[in-house]
This record gives C-alpha cells, structure tokens and sequence, in this order.
C-alpha cells in the first residue's frame, strides 16, 4: 500500500495540522491496511479555503465545457489505465468480492466521460431564452456552477460513490473538497492524484481523509461552503440538514431504504430467485437500494421459499480476491455487530430465522456473516420497517396486488421498489403504484448513470445521475433586459 499520510489540498500533498493518522483495516483478516492521514477543522478550512478561491478566481469555473470536459476524459482515462489495482485497493479495504469492484471501476470511469459529455453539451445549450408578454423586454435563462461543494461519501461503493458526486460538480463548473468514509479513504485519495496528473488545476479538487465528527461536521457547517452533497445514514443526514439550515446552504441528501420486491405467482421461479439474490447479497447487501423486503404472492410462496434457501446456501463465502466468492466480510466489526443486533431483534419479534445469521464456522478471522433469510416477518417488526445493511432478506406472503403495494410502501423510505410478473400490464401498474424513486421491473439493482437516481420521503432529498445529478451542481438565473421607452412612473 501507498502513503496515505496526506491530505490533497490547493494541488498539494500536506501532512494535516495536527498530525494525526487513523488505520484502515481489510476487513477480511481484520490487519491494517494503512494508516491514514486524519484531518481536523484547521485543515477542513484550508481545504475549504482552496476550494474557494479556485471558485471565485481561478479559470476552472469560466472555462467553456469543452475544456473542461477534455480533464474529465483524462481523469477517466487515468482510472481504466489502473483499473485493476484501484479494483485491488476497494477489495482489501471494503472486503467485496473483486468482480463487484471492476465493476465499480469501469462505473467510475464511465461516470466521468458521461459528465464529460454533458459539460461538452452545456456548450451549444447556450441561453434559454424565456417569452415574456410585454414586447419591451426580452428575458432569458443561464446556468452557472452552485460554487464550492462539500461531497460526504460512505463505505459502501467508495471510488463509485465519490465520482457520483465529483464527476458531475466539476463538469458544472463547481470547486469540490470530498470527504470520504474513514472505514473505505484509499480510492478518494487515488483519485485526487489522477485528477492531478490529469491536469485538473490546484484547489478545483481536495481531498482530505478524516473521521466524521472530526472532519465531516466542521466540512458540511462551513461557511464558504455553497453546497453539501452526501450519501450516508439517515442520522447523519440529518445532522447534515440541520448545520445548513444556519446558511441556508443548498443539499442533497442519498440515504438509507427498505426496498419492497413484489413476487406475483406468475413469475419463473428460477428468475425470482436469481434476482431476490442479487437485490440482497450483492455487496454484502451494504446497499442502499438492496431490495430488502420480499414480498410473493402465497400461491408461489413456498416453493420459491425452498429453493430460495436451497440457492443461498450454495453462494461461496470468502475473501474478495477467491475464486468464485460471492460474499466477502461485513466492513467492519461495527457493521457486524450492528447486523447480529438486528437479526437477533428479529428473532426476538417472531420472524423466523431459516437460514444463515451466523458466522461462517471455517472462517475465523474477518467480518463475515452467512446470508441470512426470514420467512414470515411481521409487518410491525423491525426487521421489516428497518434498515440493516448487510446480507439479511424477509420474506412475507401476501394475496392481493393492492395488499402488496400497500405492504411495499407502510415505510418511511421510498428510495427504490421491484415487481416482477410476467403480465406486463400489472408490472406497469404496481410500478406506478410504488412511493419510491427507482422501479426496477423483472430485475432489482442494475444502475445506469443516465437515469436519476434518489428517494422519496426519508430516503432524501434530490436525483443524483443523469442530466438531474448535473442539475444538482447548477444555479439557475435569469436575465431579463429592458428596450422600452423611458419608464416613466417617477419621472414624468
Ligand atoms: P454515516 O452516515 O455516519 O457516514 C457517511 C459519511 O458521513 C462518512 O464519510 C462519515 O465520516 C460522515 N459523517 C459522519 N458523521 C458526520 C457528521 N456529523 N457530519 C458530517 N459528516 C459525517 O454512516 P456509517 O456510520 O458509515 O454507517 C452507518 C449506517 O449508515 C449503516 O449501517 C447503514 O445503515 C447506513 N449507510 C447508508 C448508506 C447509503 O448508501 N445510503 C451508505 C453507508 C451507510
Ligand atoms: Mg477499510
């Protein structure tokens, strides 16, 4: 492993004032991975500092989107030519299974030549002119960079996450510091030395690693920052909204789900599996949009309840880099207490614990837990009603569509939703009929960066990805001119 000792800040490499490290551990054999420069709020404003300046006098922000397109395509190309060792670094410092991290890779890279694209395209937008019914005036509609951006980012997909947030800001125009989480800070910092030897100018991207009291709460108060962009807890999230309140910054919040897949009887078996499976263990289920709660009409119920069980006790547990494993360790250790917590709960609340929960008896060192299934959840328990976040599926029965779509949206999330049927029309329905920002029909998880992404109700605020995440970083301001005569109401 590198030096990871220090923070990118104005295009520089600087220890953090205080000099403090923290370790990040592989969560697979629990040993350290690095130890990791840890910033406090003297550095949070010197990154904030960079990042302003960069704002308010350096070309970044001025330059049309064509050039700064032309960096974006650079730091892309920069992460296909590592990709396999960014892979590597994901897979040793968040535990998932390397197939998963090239895919995370190859994503960020695409990210940033998808914004690339749309900075290009922002070039021949120009003005939108607006009709306005007096002939003396004309008015018209520019977009300009929101400024500054904090980006907080989790654990879960830590290169993805960052790009998520990074690529579309600066092809907007805006000046970033990123934070990322202190379990999973290597790629982030990676990052910031492609940007840099891509030719992204000083200050227009900091980086600085650190703890979230630390070096996130000083970040997402500060007040020359214009705008926080985070994915996260819905606690966190919170406290997020509540320190911009003060400055009436502007946010957008990715938090947590508990997304409902709904299972007519219809279905193909095979299929239902396949996709309950990957709605829920990919990534350990360290998902925000895992599907999380299965719901499958009773007709089908047992049947697809066998050989769920059946499949799930075939996926191979291990460390990333094995051969064929479909599920790494947790994390960390304070994910894996948090979902034993949970699974206890539950079993307490009379769901029925059918399979995994545990830990893996051949594994002995790591975070890992075999996938767990409950069959017949109750409605008001909470393993139905809350996030866990790692590698647990309840199952429930239900007899009629509006009984399902009833059932699918009692939470107080909304981030995405499955059907699956092959009667095209009641998918169409149900789909409809879901409170969530993301429908996935036949399937559950596959993302594309063209399409918005975001929750309804506490699942947050905002669409990230797409043209709505480039939106996310852009002010909108008219401008409306006068050709008339003299105005005349005061001077006569
Ligand atoms: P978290 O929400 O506390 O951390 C996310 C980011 O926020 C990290 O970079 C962290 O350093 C930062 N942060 C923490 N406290 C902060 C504060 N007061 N001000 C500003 N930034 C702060 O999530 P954590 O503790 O890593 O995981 C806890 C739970 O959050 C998980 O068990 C899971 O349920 C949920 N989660 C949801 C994610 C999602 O994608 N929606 C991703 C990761 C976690
Ligand atoms: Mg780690």
């Amino acid at each position: 492993m590198g030096d990871y000792q220090r923070l990118y800040i104005g295009g520089e490499w600087v220890a953090p004032v205080q000099r403090g490290v923290f370790d990040t551990l592989d969560p697979s054999d629990e040993s350290v991975l690095a130890r990791v420069a840890s910033a406090t709020f003297e550095d949070v404003d010197r990154a904030v500092a960079a990042a302003r300046s960069a704002f308010d006098e350096g070309d970044w922000p001025r330059w049309s989107g064509a050039q700064r397109a032309e960096v974006l395509h650079l730091i892309a190309e920069g992460i296909r030519i590592r990709q396999d060792e960014l892979a590597a670094i994901e897979v040793r410092d968040n535990g998932k299974p390397l197939p998963e991290a090239l895919w995370d890779i190859a994503d960020t890279a695409g990210c940033f030549d998808f914004y690339a694209g749309l900075a290009e395209q922002s070039d021949q937008q120009g003005e939108q002119s607006i009709d306005v019914p007096d002939a003396r005036f004309t008015s018209s509609v520019i977009k300009e960079p929101v400024g500054v951006v904090a980006a907080i980012i989790p654990w879960n997909f830590p290169m993805l996450m960052a790009s998520w947030k990074v690529a579309p800001a600066l092809a907007a125009g805006c000046t970033v510091v990123l934070k990322p989480s202190e379990l999973t800070p290597l790629t982030a910092l990676e990052l910031a030395g492609i940007a840099d030897k891509a030719g992204l100018p000083a200050g227009v991207l900091n980086v600085i690693t650190g703890l979230g009291r630390e070096a996130g709460a000083p970040l997402a108060k500060h007040p020359y920052v214009d705008k926080v962009a985070f994915t996260g807890s819905v606690p966190t999230g919170r406290k997020i909204m509540q320190a911009a309140a003060n400055d009436i910054k502007n946010i957008s919040l990715e938090l947590g789900g508990k997304s409902p897949f709904v299972i007519f009887a219809d279905s193909d078996i095979e299929a239902a599996v396949e996709w309950i499976l990957f709605g829920i263990f990919w990534n350990q289920g360290q998902v925000c949009s895992a599907t999380s709660r299965v719901l499958v009409e009773r007709g089908l119920y047992p049947a697809l309840l066998e050989r769920l069980i059946a499949a799930t006790e075939q996926i191979q547990i291990g460390q990333g880099f094995e051969e064929g494993v479909k599920l790494g360790p947790l994390v960390s250790q304070g994910q894996l207490d948090k979902v034993l917590a949970a699974i206890a709960a539950g079993q307490q609340e009379g769901a029925r614990l059918v399979s995994g929960g545990g830990r893996p008896g051949n594994l002995e060192k790591g975070y890992y837990l075999t996938p767990a299934i409950f069959a017949d959840v109750p409605e008001d328990s909470s393993v139905w009603r809350e996030e866990i976040f790692g590698p647990v599926v309840c199952l429930r029965a239900f007899d009629t569509e509006a009984e399902a779509i009833r059932l699918a949206n009692d939470s107080p999330f909304g981030l995405a939703a499955a059907v699956m049927s092959r009667d095209i029309q009641r998918c169409e329905r149900v789909a409809r009929g879901f409170r969530a920002g993301i429908v996935w029909v036949n399937c559950s998880q596959p993302t594309f960066v063209e399409a918005p992404w975001g929750g309804y109700k506490q699942s947050g605020i905002g669409r990230e990805l797409g043209e709505w995440g480039y939106n996310n970083y852009l002010e909108t301001k008219q401008i409306t001119r006068y050709n008339g005569e003299p105005w005349g109401w005061y001077l006569k």
